[in-house]
Order: structure tokens, then sequence, then C-alpha cells
């Protein structure tokens, strides 16, 4: 490999939500953290000179996006998801969860349901409830094959929704949704009216033997009944850069929502995210294949350990997203010691499984996104507490 991700980067005491915030989520500042959805690999040093060379310009003023800069995203979309998209679609959106919200806003009024798709990224519901939207659960189910769609349910529901919020691919269950799956949603969410909010953040970091599709290229119908978010701070560790993209292919929607987005002055961004997203995206796809042999690694390495030492913790091999989705409720123990003991005896900081949903209760969701050797300490702790 010629990117090194076994390297281990100190990240204390920079600011950073994993790390520094321990003591205030966990209550034990030596948990090891492996939660937030970032990475503990290094952003490409490509990536990284492009922000020095700008940062070195010694002013910061008030930036545009500019041709190029769209130009690099329509290129990643083409080369990895085989999308053409017309940079007239795309519009600058500092965050896809401040994307998501002001989508909410814009095309649907207080009291108006809304399609989340639990359990599932805790902003989805979050971006329903704090607008006094009414929060509808279409619960995934697991079936002989792990997570699954709820259709018949979803054909009930559609019919008195506006809006679906879909998480494609999937946050935490880590389903990389296939196009059948996706057509059968669709179908419905169109016979019923119902705009779809295809939340894409994740698609790059879909793992060897499957394949993203973009919610947009489902059919021509589709497309012009979506919004879509996507980002390069997922794929190369940028959240801290803010920078995120709407695809509206249908132009009265798009009008709409980005005249919301210019209402709520939204629509500025910082100079370093233009930067380093068009240089990711010009640049990034050898890392990235690299970066996918590494976490798939991970992945096989916790599944044939868990299998090997832990046999009541069951799990969910991800198809897609550097997250894995681990069930304890096998202990027969109520979430709060389960909490306890992973975060006290075990001393490890995975994410709470209920902040996902009801139907999250008893699950941890672990971070993958980390060197080998964090992996393997978190398995040692895990088989201590829980063998
Ligand atoms: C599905 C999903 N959407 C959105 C986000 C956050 O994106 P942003 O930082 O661009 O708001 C995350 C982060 O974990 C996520 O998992």
């Amino acid at each position: 490999m010629k990117y090194n991700f076994d390297k281990i980067i100190d990240r204390a005491d920079t600011n950073s939500v994993k790390y520094d915030l321990r003591s205030a989520v966990f209550g034990n500042p030596d948990v090891l953290p492996m939660w937030v959805a970032d990475m503990d690999f290094e952003t490409p040093d490509f990536v990284r000179e492009a922000v020095i060379r700008r940062a070195e310009h010694p002013i910061y003023g008030y930036h545009f996006k500019d041709t190029p800069y769209f130009k690099a995203i329509q290129g990643w979309l083409q080369r990895r998801h085989q999308w053409t998209v017309p940079t007239e679609w795309m519009s600058f959106v500092p965050g896809v969860v401040c994307g998501f919200n002001i989508a909410v806003l814009a095309f649907t009024e207080k009291g108006d349901e809304i399609i989340i798709q639990s359990p599932v990224y805790p902003p989805f519901h979050h971006a329903v409830t704090e607008h006094g939207r009414k929060l509808v659960y279409n619960r995934l189910k697991i079936g002989a094959k792990g997570y699954e769609m709820d259709f018949e349910l979803l054909e009930q529901q559609a019919k008195t929704a506006k809006m679906l919020i879909l998480c494609n691919p999937h946050n935490p269950v880590g389903r990389c949704w296939t196009r059948e799956e996706l057509q059968h949603l669709s179908e419905i969410c169109l016979r019923n009216d119902v705009l779809v909010i295809s939340d894409e953040n994740h698609c790059d970091l879909v793992l060897p033997g499957y394949k993203h599709t973009p919610y947009a290229t489902l059919s021509p119908a589709a497309a012009d009944h979506c919004i879509g978010f996507h980002a390069a701070s997922k794929t190369f560790n940028l959240a801290g850069l803010a920078t995120s993209t709407a695809i509206v292919p249908n132009k009265v929607l798009r009008e709409a929502y980005v005249h919301e987005v210019e209402a709520l002055e939204a629509h500025l961004g910082n100079i370093f995210g233009k930067v380093a997203t068009q240089t990711a995206m010009e640049k990034g796809d050898e890392w990235l294949g690299q970066l996918l042999d590494y976490v798939q690694g991970n992945v096989d390495y916790v599944s044939d350990f868990l299998a090997t030492h832990l046999p009541k913790v069951k799990f969910f091999k991800p198809q897609a997203t550097y997250m894995m989705w681990l069930d304890f409720n096998g202990y027969g123990l109520p979430e709060e010691e389960l909490w306890r003991k992973m975060t006290q005896e075990a001393q490890l900081g995975f994410n709470r499984g209920s902040d996902f949903g009801q139907d999250g209760s008893g699950y941890f969701r672990i971070n993958l996104a980390c060197p080998r050797s964090t992996v393997e300490e978190a398995m040692r702790r895990v088989k201590t507490v829980w063998s």
C-alpha cells in the first residue's frame, strides 16, 4: 500500500468531538473512542498540501465556488458512480444534515408527516421533530439476509406522508441498498407524491463487492422528485471543513431549495472546504481504493473475532460505511447496564444503539475507520469484559 493507514495519530487536544468530549459523553476520559463518524486516518497528503498552499495566502476573505470546483464533483460522480450530473443541478450547502433540514423547511409544513427508516442516524429524527413535523417510522426489518425495508408498511404510510428521508447507504446498519430495493421504494413514493431526500453522504464508502445506486439514477421520474446530498467529508475525512453538495435535478424544486438556502445565508461556506473538496475529488481515487481495502480488513477482523470469541454478540457485516452495528441483546441486560459495562469496565466509547431509535436498544455502533491496532485493542477489551 502506498498510503499508511496503520499510523497512529494523537488527536487529543485538537477540539476533536470524538476524543476531547469523552468525559462529557461517556463519563470516562479513557474510553477508546470509536464513535463519531470521522476517521482516525490522516487526510491524504495531496489534500493537505492544497489546503496549506491556500492558507499561506494571508487573506481569507469571501470566496465563491467556481466552475473547476463543480467540475471536480461532476468528474468524481461520473468516475465513481457512472452518474452524469449537470453542474447546474449542484449547489453548495455547509453540511448534509444542514441540507436536509433546509429541505424539510422548504418542502413541508408544520404537522406534515415525514418518514424515516429506523434505526437511523440521530439527526434524521431531529430534522423532523425539531421543526414540528410528525415523525413516521418505517422501521427496518431483520430478514434472513439482514436488514430490509418494510415495503408493505411503507405503502400505508406513504398515503399520508409528504416526505421520506432516505439513508443511502444506510448508517448504522451498513446496507448498500440494491437498485431493486430503491426502485420499489421510489415506485411507492412516486405513486403517493412523497418527496424523497436521499442522504448519500457515505456513498463513496461502499465496500468491495457492492455498488452504490444514486437515487436520482433510478428513473427520470425519481430524479424529478428527489433531492440528493453528497460530500467529500466522510470519504476523505474533511467533516471539520463543513462543505457539502445538494443535487436537485428538478428545476422548480431546485429554485425553491436554493432560495431557502440563500434566505438562511447558508450558501457561502469556507475557502478551505472548497479547496480540499475540489482537490480530493480531482486526485483521490487511488487513495480511496486503498482506504476501502483497509476498512474491509478491519470489518473482517472484527467479524472473525466476534464469531470466534463472542457468540452472544450478533453483528451485521457492513456493505457500506465504516460502521458496524453490533447486537448485545443476547446478554439479556437492560441498556443502561450494557452501557455501564461498555464504558466503565471495557472502557470502550461506542455509540449507544437507542440513539438511532428505539429499535436500536441493546445495540452498539462501532467506528472501524481507525488503525488495525486500535481495532485489535478494542476487541481485546470486548473479550475481557463480555466473554
Ligand atoms: C448518514 C449521515 N448523514 C450526514 C452526516 C453528517 O454530515 P454533515 O457533517 O455533512 O452534516 C453523517 C455523519 O455521521 C451521516 O452518517
